[in-house]
């Protein structure tokens, strides 16, 4: 038994800031973004929450597998911008759609957040303990930039996408994934800081901070070792893949893992032009544009990939 990908939803907020709107507020241009990441606008929200998206994300993905939220078992929302600490956003997507019976929680693996969700929701299904999972990535990533800080506020968009994954005799193929926690610091944004008055407070940024360069190394050669590893495991080559959909980071990062794999970079769709790096949401986004645009026949193999602070990675070949 494994997941079968039923139904797709995403919603970008209304609110799009282009390159040249970044350029009226910081030392910056839309020929340094484009020309280095790809990113030519992105979607900030101005009122939607991460729940608010999540569950309209949520609601299309229902439609399109033609179940009903009370039909839904487990919920889960990979997300590091959750709209509270606690409750967690899956428990407010709950609410929202109205999944009585499901169990919710969040899960914390960065840009392969969805991809860890997926495969935790596969792991309860495959188990035979539940049927019916709503799996999300969302985020609210605005929250969480130094707008002072030039060279990472451009990177980073807003949004939520969201499949539905049932019981299948036929759907995911195989599933990789990793962590290294000794590189945390490449890529991190530290928690409020403690307001306990009986301790000295330390000056550690509350913000996003990273190390580009050390991202991109890691990315380069962890994304084409995960992939050759997932396809090895399903035995598959890479021929036998349509489409490549891998995190949303930067275009330089896409072409290097198209030119490793030595496949043809048309076989890498993107969101990145219109909706920048949306973490845990990139993927399943670029999953629902791709399928709203009908490219996927039933049939189809997919790779699906992963990466991001933690670090953490993760790599999935699913039949579409
Ligand atoms: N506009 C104009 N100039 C800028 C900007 C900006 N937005 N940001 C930085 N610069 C300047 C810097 O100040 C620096 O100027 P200096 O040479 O006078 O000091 C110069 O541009 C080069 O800065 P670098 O940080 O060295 O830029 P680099 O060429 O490494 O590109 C980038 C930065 C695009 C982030 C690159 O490191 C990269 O591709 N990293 C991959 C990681 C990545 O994409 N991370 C995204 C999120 S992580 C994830 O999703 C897993």
């Amino acid at each position: 038994m494994t997941i079968r990908i039923m139904g797709t939803g995403s919603y970008l907020p209304e609110n799009i800031v282009t390159n040249d709107d970044l350029a009226k507020i910081m030392d910056t241009s839309d020929e340094w973004i484009a020309s280095r990441t790809g990113i030519r606008k992105r979607h900030l929200v101005k009122e939607e929450t991460t729940a608010q998206m999540s569950a309209k994300a949520a609601k299309q993905a229902l439609k399109e597998a033609g179940l009903k939220a009370e039909e839904l078992d487990l919920i889960i929302v990979g997300t590091l911008s959750g709209d509270y600490v606690t409750p967690s956003t899956a428990c407010e997507v709950q609410a929202m759609i109205g999944a009585d019976k499901a169990v919710a929680f969040d899960v914390n693996a960065a840009c392969s957040g969805f991809m860890f969700a997926m495969n935790t929701a596969y792991a309860f299904i495959q188990s035979g303990i539940y049927q019916n999972a709503l799996v999300i990535g969302a985020e609210i990533l605005s929250r969480l930039m130094d707008w002072n800080d030039r060279s990472t506020c451009v990177l980073f968009g807003d949004g939520a996408g969201a499949a539905v994954v049932t019981a299948d005799e036929k759907g995911l193929l195989g599933f990789v994934q990793g962590s290294d926690g000794t590189k945390g610091m490449v890529l991190a944004c530290k928690n409020r800081l403690n307001n306990n008055p009986l301790i000295k407070n330390s000056v550690e940024p509350d913000h996003v901070f990273m190390d580009g360069q050390e991202v991109y190394k890691f990315a380069v050669s962890t994304v084409p070792a995960s992939i050759q590893a997932v396809l090895e495991e399903a035995g598959l080559e890479v021929s036998d893949i349509k489409y490549f959909l891998l995190h949303q980071a930067n275009i330089r990062i896409i072409q290097s893992v198209a030119k490793r794999l030595k496949a043809d970079i048309n076989r890498f769709p993107t969101t990145l032009e219109h909706c920048g790096n949306i973490s845990a949401a990139s993927v399943p986004i670029l999953l629902d544009e791709v399928n709203k645009k009908g490219m996927l026949q039933r049939g189809d193999k997919l790779v699906m990939a992963g990466f991001g602070a933690g670090l953490t990675w993760s790599a999935a070949v699913i039949e579409w």
